[in-house]
């Protein structure tokens, strides 16, 4: 079967036009001074398979798996080949990951997952973000002057936040998996690649050295990842996980009570409290996933589906987009500076708002429902000037009635039925916190960080907060993780989302808008070079790649232009006339677009 090739033509307007517009750049962007009008919604489909593009999607047409390492998603393909669903192939394939991928596949961490049933023509999101322990008070990361120490919410027990990934996929699977799988089948690969080691890759030999510190500090973090010399493990070397095997075979046996319950559960608490935190038992025991509506949105024309808070990122991303429909990015053109230039603006609005109003929902009273408004959207245009940067420190939120890890990771599955799947989970740091529970081989989180451990108090990604994110008992902090879907008609079209922390945001928002507003293929729109601005600090993080000419039309328009390595792991899949076109992302080594 072979795709269709897509005519280029944007929307109607010639080529040659929008070449020229986009090459006026900031010429055209100051000469506009009455608002833009709304951009027409598109009339075709966006392109399927741009000829001559530079890069491409990888094709199939029954089913497909994209993640950040190739063992883990081939073991979903598997699964799909044999008939399972998405469900059941994202389970295998977070666990597979907790062995392939340790520095952000985990047991010991948490997520989100966004599932689509094709039949039901229903989006369900599963919520298996860490929560505090039940003793955690609001000054838990303050020292006597009531300062915030970051010590304490990165490098000690008291970081850990209870995991959450052994309740979500347990969720996932009881709730909407095929029935055709047991968790015990779908975590034998898993099993056998932590019993029998796996060769390290060369995407673990580069992330080893980066964590030798964090590890070494724990004697059974170190036995695992490090030589006796305190040396990292590296190419060549085999990788044994016998301890985890030994958990993942407890799991798949008895279930997820297994870890949240006797002797697992009692070495998780004693090793997070042996390094100064105070989860106990009764935590672990209590700790459930949380099944959640999604939220939606709409641009152009497209369906949205987002996870809710505790997670920021679906809200921000409707938000941003609803903001951006306003504006004739098509005809400014992809990265101009005049796009960059309204998009960061829009970015700082929402940033600010994920300060002010963000956090656990069951704790806090957010205004998810105005924040995500057109009408909302409609004031914060307003305020963006199209001639100049405002300054974050002008920026206060309106009444709507180092940055984060790369060491989150993300996959999207598609199968034959057309039922999806959208995961990102993460233990904050690359490692978590460095500790591996005694006995165990579970590496822990540092999730708590994401707390706001006072207001205005910078976590490890220069992102604030205040009341709604502060700690507290029992409370899940606040994530902009994004696992995301867009729908045309009723009909799935994307499934995206990446690691990236505060970044998770800007990508996904950016790689739908390359789709649909500069006709991208998805491989282009997970290459195009990426921006981001989140209010403070006050810059304009672009990465290595963007075309200096561009840079210096943003600086002049006022913006603190800061020049970065890339950032992100986006691995989404797109799904037009019956074919299923991956990208996985290339700015990370061994991840893997798979399908059949
Ligand atoms: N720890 C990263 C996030 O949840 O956003």
């Amino acid at each position: 079967m072979s795709a269709r090739p897509f005519q280029a033509k944007r929307w109607g307007v010639p080529r040659h036009i929008l070449r020229a517009i986009s090459r006026a750049g900031l010429l055209a962007l100051l000469c506009v001074t009455a608002p833009f009008a709304s951009q027409a919604e598109p009339s075709l489909p966006p392109p399927i398979i741009s000829q001559g593009a530079r890069v491409l999607p990888v094709l199939a047409t029954h089913g497909m798996v994209v993640a950040q390492e190739g063992t883990a998603a081939k073991i979903g393909v598997e699964i799909l080949r044999r008939g399972g669903n998405a469900v059941d192939a994202a389970v295998a394939t977070g666990l597979a990951l907790a062995v392939t991928l340790p520095r952000a596949g985990n047991l010991g961490g948490g997520g989100f997952m966004l599932v689509y049933l094709a039949k039901e023509k229903k989006t369900t999101v599963i919520d298996y973000r860490e929560a505090a322990p039940a003793d955690t008070p609001r000054d838990v990361f303050l020292n006597e002057a009531g300062e915030a120490v970051p010590a304490r919410s990165r490098d000690s027990g008291l970081a850990v936040g209870v995991p959450g990934t052994v309740a979500g996929l347990s969720l996932a699977l009881r709730n909407y998996g095929s029935g055709k799988f047991s968790l015990a089948e779908l975590a034998a690969p898993a099993i056998a690649l932590a019993r029998s080691g796996i060769d390290v890759t060369d995407d673990l030999a580069d992330s080893l050295p980066l964590a030798q510190a964090r590890l070494q500090r724990w004697p059974s973090a170190a036995r695992i990842f490090l030589h006796a010399d305190g040396s990292p493990r590296s190419r060549g070397d085999r990788l044994v996980q016998s301890d985890l095997a030994a958990v993942l075979d407890a799991i798949g046996r008895d279930g997820e009570r297994a870890f949240y319950e006797g002797p697992i559960a009692e070495k998780i608490a004693a090793s997070v409290r042996a390094a100064g935190g105070r989860m106990t038992l009764d935590d672990l025991n209590s700790y459930r996933a949380v099944e959640r509506a999604p939220l939606h949105g709409s641009y152009r024309g497209y369906e949205i589906a987002v996870v809710p808070p505790p997670s920021s990122g679906g809200v921000h991303i409707i938000e941003l987009l609803n903001v951006l429909e306003g504006f004739p990015l098509a005809s400014l053109g992809a990265n101009s500076a005049a796009t960059i230039h309204l998009m960061a603006e829009a970015m700082k609005l929402a940033y600010a708002d994920r300060a002010e109003y963000l956090g656990d929902p069951d704790q806090v009273a957010i205004p998810v429902h105005g924040l995500i408004s057109k009408a909302y959207a409609e004031r914060l245009r307003a305020e963006i000037s199209q001639t100049r940067a405002r300054p974050a420190s002008e920026i206060k939120p309106l009444d709507p009635a180092p940055y984060e890890s790369d060491q989150t990771t993300h996959f999207s599955i598609v199968d034959n039925d057309g039922n999806a799947v959208s995961n990102t989970y993460t233990l904050n740091f690359s490692y978590g916190l460095g500790l591996v529970a005694e006995g165990t081989g579970i590496l822990l989180n540092n999730e708590l960080d994401d707390f706001a451990a006072k207001p205005g108090a910078p976590n490890a990604y220069s992102l604030v907060g205040g009341a709604a994110n502060a700690p507290g008992p029992r409370k899940r902090p606040l994530s902009s993780m994004a696992p995301t879907m867009v729908f045309r008609n009723g009909e799935l079209e994307l499934v995206t989302g990446s690691p990236g922390g505060s970044r998770i945001i800007t990508i996904v928002t950016e790689i739908i808008s390359d789709i649909v507003d500069f006709g991208m293929n998805l491989a282009e729109a997970t290459e195009a070079v990426r921006f981001h601005h989140q209010g403070l600090p006050d810059e304009l993080q672009v990465e290595r790649g963007l075309n200096p000419d561009t840079i210096r039309l943003l600086e002049a328009l006022g913006h603190r232009v800061v020049v970065h390595n890339a950032w992100g792991s986006a691995q989404s899949i797109l799904r037009a006339n019956g074919i299923l076109m991956g990208a996985a992302d290339t700015r990370q080594r061994g991840t893997l677009a798979a399908g059949y």
